[in-house]
């Protein structure tokens, strides 16, 4: 091993995955190891918190020494600890952030506090090694829609944001109505290949004030109004034509202000993050738009768009290459703001 070589130990608790990752010089993935609870919380049809801050505390452990084992490292070659401090559930917070702050001390090795959506956003560096900011980002999650302008690293400009239900959010709870179960976001995907996305037209919202912002409360209750006529029009309905349409609504949004983004910061560059950039409808539309507009596309593999610590380690980096450390008062922050420290 090179003495220059910076190895991060990243921990991501945020919702419900367990994840640790050592990520090398900053884009170098070594290990990637993700505990999902997906199985445990389908029963309960959504995110239990309490469920998952006990499943994190039993798994972290185990977690970590496999990330260390695939990487074929030991703590002592470990050059810094990072951990997701915010946004997410208080509880699932937690665990990461007293794992993380135990280690740190008593390994006597910096710690690095990550914000959860520069994670995501960061997750674009693993690939595409000759990725530079500036470029647009959108990062659609379970809990976030926003569009953000990357201006260097570390450094954000919030264009958009939702203001109500995040992306992925509505995708989970139109899956539940129409019987397809959590998490609804990869079954829409999927069972959409079926549908016919012109089936049925959906609103595509527009917010007054502010261009880039998201709404995307008003699609979920118009899915939830055509359900329930058909309903008592005792009309059968189509799960996957329904699906497709829902699902057209929003990548038709998120394309559109996506491209307005980048020609108005005059960028060449534009990349996607978190959960729902996953969605392979979104991915092929947006391939399509960015190929028209002539602008470069960047897009993690859908393994590092979902809750993942590799992305972490790579967000930490930067940061600790910034020079910011954290100290041992260090707190789970559920509303952290992109941008913060
Ligand atoms: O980034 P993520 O793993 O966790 C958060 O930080 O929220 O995102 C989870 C969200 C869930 O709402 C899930 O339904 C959605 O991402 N998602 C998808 C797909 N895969 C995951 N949404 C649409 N299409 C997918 N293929
Ligand atoms: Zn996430």
């Amino acid at each position: 091993m090179e003495e220059k070589d910076i190895y991060i130990l990243a921990i991501e608790s945020s919702c419900d995955e367990t994840a640790a990752s050592v990520v090398k010089n900053g884009r170098t993935i070594c290990s990637n190891v993700i505990s999902s609870q997906i199985a445990l919380h389908t029963l309960y049809g959504g995110v239990v918190p309490e469920i998952a801050s006990r499943k994190h505390i039993e798994k972290i452990n185990q977690v970590v020494d496999q990330a260390l084992e695939e990487a074929q490292l030991t703590f002592d070659d470990i050059t810094a600890i990072a951990v997701t401090y915010g946004p997410g559930l208080v509880g699932a917070l937690l665990v990461g952030v007293s794992y993380a702050k135990a280690l740190a001390f008593a390994l006597k090795k910096p710690l690095v506090g990550v914000h959860h959506i520069e994670g995501h956003i960061s997750a674009n560096y693993i690939e595409n090694k000759e990725l530079e900011p500036p470029f647009i980002c959108l990062v659609v999650s379970g809990g976030h829609s926003h569009l953000v302008k990357v201006v260097d690293y570390g450094e954000y400009e919030i264009l958009g944001r939702t203001r109500d239900d995040a992306a992925g959010e509505a995708f989970d709870k139109v899956a539940r109505a129409i019987g397809l179960g959590y998490p609804g976001g990869p079954k829409i995907d999927k069972v959409s290949n079926e549908g016919n996305p012109d089936a049925i037209h959906f609103p595509r919202a527009k917010v007054a004030e502010n261009e880039y912002d998201f709404s995307f409360s008003g699609l979920k209750s118009a899915v939830l109004n055509y359900l329930n006529s058909c309903e008592m029009k005792g009309e059968s309905i189509s799960q996957a034509d329904v699906a497709a349409s829902f699902q057209k609504a929003v990548v038709d949004v998120l394309v559109e202000h996506s491209m307005h983004a980048v020609k108005e910061a005059g960028v060449t560059k534009f990349a996607i993050a978190g959960g729902v950039a996953s969605n392979s409808h979104l991915r092929d539309a947006l391939v399509a738009a960015c190929e028209k507009e002539k602008i470069l596309f960047y897009k993690p593999s859908p393994i590092y768009c979902t809750d993942n610590a590799a992305m972490i380690g790579v967000a930490a980096f930067y940061e600790y290459q910034k020079g910011v450390r954290h100290g041992w008062d260090l707190n789970a922050c559920p509303g952290l703001k992109l941008g913060e420290r």
